[in-house]
């Protein structure tokens, strides 16, 4: 429905934006306007801004702007039309009445409103089948692939049952015509088909939903293998379309909002294995590759959406189909990143045998922004000899690729990025041909080709916050000098080694822990080697003596480092005076964000070797750090902070 402006201004009128905005986003007043927390990140300190003169909020922390309507919109993950219905009744206001329809379109909104209740009879009878004794069969086969009984209740799964006529029967009953039977898919019927009948025979039955949650149409499964089709799909109807729905829609779309973060897998059961494993924020398209219409629609729940694909060949190419079809239309701050599973494995098969903690890991920091994706979707029809010609045409290739984008300011952002990586390339080929005496050897292109990733994805992560930051507010480019500086020595290492070097008594203790700390900086390393001895083998327990037996070894140097290293004093127990409980408890909670710290960097470590070689093992290791970590993140101590 269109509403006319002035509809809209009175509901502006009657509605503060603090008003709207205070129900998700707790507000104090700050002058004139309001602040608070932003509902679109994490964030400590407000950036969030609402002016209820101007009638707009505006937030700092991720450049977002807009009205009540746009407001509703965004954190609520409602269209234009539901948010005004919804904030008409909030302003007391009447729905304009719709404009009065001509009798063909009566007709058609007549026919939309009985093939709706068809299928939700069809979903009813499905689901009656399931549950009774015809459905026992079906009912083991759900209980095989683990599904638990609020699972089947909650996204309605049925079971067709192996009959021409029972469903035909059983809508005959509650007063469907024959005609509405075939116009909504649930019969095979055509002009060389003398008796129609039910089209989903022995299969359990997914309800396929609209934005609304009504049923609209069916994906059946065979329960045995070797059936001529494992799913079969209802044809396209007045109801359905299936290039513009996504399964699970209705159900993803609040759980996407809240969790600022949607999904897009391949099938309806890693859908639903993926919404028991805890992940309500996915969906998938209907058995045919992402189109256009639902690349828009996850948008809308999302200015990110994660495409999951099969770490094997054939979800590559998908992957690479996907790229094609979201180039043309990408927007400012609207993208498309993919995530890749580990070979062999679907997401229902993940969670399943390694758990949520798996998918998550999938999730997190492997998640690899289009421009990288698009970058290997043509290498990889390189030979890997890169003639000229052959640079020239991948050259050719990528330009007219990224003309394809719509949008001229990302197609700028695109047009640099590709620039600058191209000519990172050559120059690194050119080092490669020169460096290695003339000659190249696969080993140095394989090498060059894997050290182009990580660049891409540092940039395009930098490139898609870029918008979002106000101007004037934007931190300075990390460049690659920057960068590689030398890292100063981290405070909790400096405090650790002070610790000892001021507490030698905690070795006595600690021996074997002390031992296994890693550190970043190879000099504390010694020093804590120095002072392990000291008291080990020379049994130097006083203060004053283990210091000049240090600077006797030539140590002073490093413990002016550590000394210099510790910028503020906040953290007593390091100190000569402190008392031993406060010494004990100050140097676990360090010892523990130490730990902590130094599995991160494994894990960083792990990643990229999964990148590189995508093996099974880097990523039990992976999987095996961050289940590590998880058990790490309950007890960070509030002083992390302070000792970063
Ligand atoms: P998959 O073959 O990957 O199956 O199809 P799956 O999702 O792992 O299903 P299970 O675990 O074997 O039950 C992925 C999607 O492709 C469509 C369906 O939408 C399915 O969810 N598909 C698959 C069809 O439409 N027809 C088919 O014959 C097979
Ligand atoms: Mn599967």
């Amino acid at each position: 429905m269109r509403f006319t402006p002035q509809f809209l201004d009175e509901i502006r009128a009657r509605l503060p934006v603090s008003q709207v905005v205070a129900r998700k986003v707790s507000l104090k007043k700050a002058g004139r306007e309001w602040k608070g927390l932003s509902p679109f990140k994490q964030e400590r300190t407000p950036s969030f801004f609402v002016n209820d003169q101007k009638g707009f909020y505006h937030c700092f922390a991720t450049g977002s702007h807009g009205d009540i309507f746009k407001f509703v919109m965004e954190t609520e993950g409602l269209t234009f039309a539901e948010t005004v219905e919804r904030l008409a009744g909030e302003a007391g206001l009447q729905m304009p009445k719709a404009e009065p329809r001509t009798r063909e379109a009566r007709e058609q909104a007549d026919i939309y409103g009985r093939l709706i209740a068809l299928t939700e009879a069809a979903a009813q009878f499905f689901e009656t089948q399931l549950a009774g004794p015809g459905g026992e069969e079906a009912r083991r086969y759900l209980d095989k692939r683990g599904l638990r009984r609020e699972t089947i209740a909650r996204f309605r799964l049925g079971y067709a049952p192996n009959s021409r006529n029972e469903l035909k029967e059983a809508l005959a009953t509650q007063g469907f015509t024959a005609e509405e039977m075939a116009l909504s898919g649930m019969l095979i019927s055509g002009s060389d088909i003398p008796v129609a009948y039910d089209r989903f025979r022995h299969r359990v039955m997914f309800p396929i939903a609209d934005a609304k949650g009504r049923t609209i149409a069916f994906g059946g499964r065979a329960l045995e293998a070797g059936v001529p089709a494992k799913y079969l799909n209802s044809p396209e109807t007045p109801l359905f379309h299936k290039g513009s729905i996504l399964f699970n829609a209705h159900r993803a779309r609040p759980i996407a909002h809240d969790k600022a973060r949607v999904i897009a897998v391949e099938g309806y059961m890693d859908v639903i294995a993926l919404a028991e494993a805890g992940f309500g924020e996915c969906v998938a398209p209907l058995g045919t590759a992402l189109t256009e219409d639902q690349i828009q629609l996850l948008w809308r729940m999302s200015p990110e959406p994660i495409l999951c694909f099969d770490g094997d060949s054939a979800g590559r190419k998908a992957a690479f189909r996907a790229v094609d079809t979201a180039l043309p239309h990408l927007k400012p701050g609207f993208t498309v990143r993919f995530a890749f599973l580990p070979d062999g494995l679907d997401p229902d098969d993940l969670v399943r045998t390694r758990g949520p903690d798996a998918f998550e890991t999938v999730l997190g920091r492997h998640v690899r922004p289009l421009f990288d994706v698009l970058m290997e979707k043509e290498e990889q029809a390189e030979s890997g000899t890169f003639t000229p010609d052959e640079r020239a045409a991948l050259e050719t290739r990528l330009k007219t690729l990224v003309a394809r984008i719509g949008d001229p300011t990302v197609k700028a952002h695109y047009e640099s990025e590709l620039k600058q990586t191209l000519w990172e390339r050559s120059r690194r080929e050119v080092r490669a041909l020169t460096g290695a005496g003339g000659r190249r050897t696969n080993a140095t292109i394989g090498r060059r080709r894997d050290n182009t990733r990580p660049d891409w994805r540092q940039r395009e992560r930098a490139r898609q916050e870029r918008p979002r930051l106000p101007r004037g507010l934007e931190p300075p480019v990390a460049s690659h000098e920057l960068v590689a500086r030398a890292e100063p020595v981290s405070q909790r290492e400096a405090l650790l080694v002070r610790t000892l070097v001021n507490h030698p008594w905690l070795i006595l203790d600690e021996a074997e822990s002390i031992a296994d700390l890693t550190f970043a900086e190879p000099g504390l390393a010694r020093l804590r080697d120095a002072v392990l001895s000291a008291v080990m083998d020379e049994n130097l327990l006083d203060r004053e003596t283990l210091a000049s037996h240090l600077s006797s070894l030539g140590l002073a140097p490093a413990l002016a480092l550590v000394e210099r290293a510790i910028t503020h004093r906040g953290d007593k127990f390091a100190e000569p005076e402190a008392d031993r409980a406060a010494v004990e408890t100050g140097w676990h909670n360090a010892v523990a964000l130490q730990r902590k710290e130094q599995l991160r960097r494994d894990l960083t470590v792990a990643e990229q070797a999964w990148h590189e070689e995508g093996s099974e093992d880097a990523f039990a290791r992976i999987c095996e750090l961050q289940s590590l970590l998880n058990r790490t993140d309950g007890m960070e101590p509030a002083t992390e902070g302070s000792m970063g």
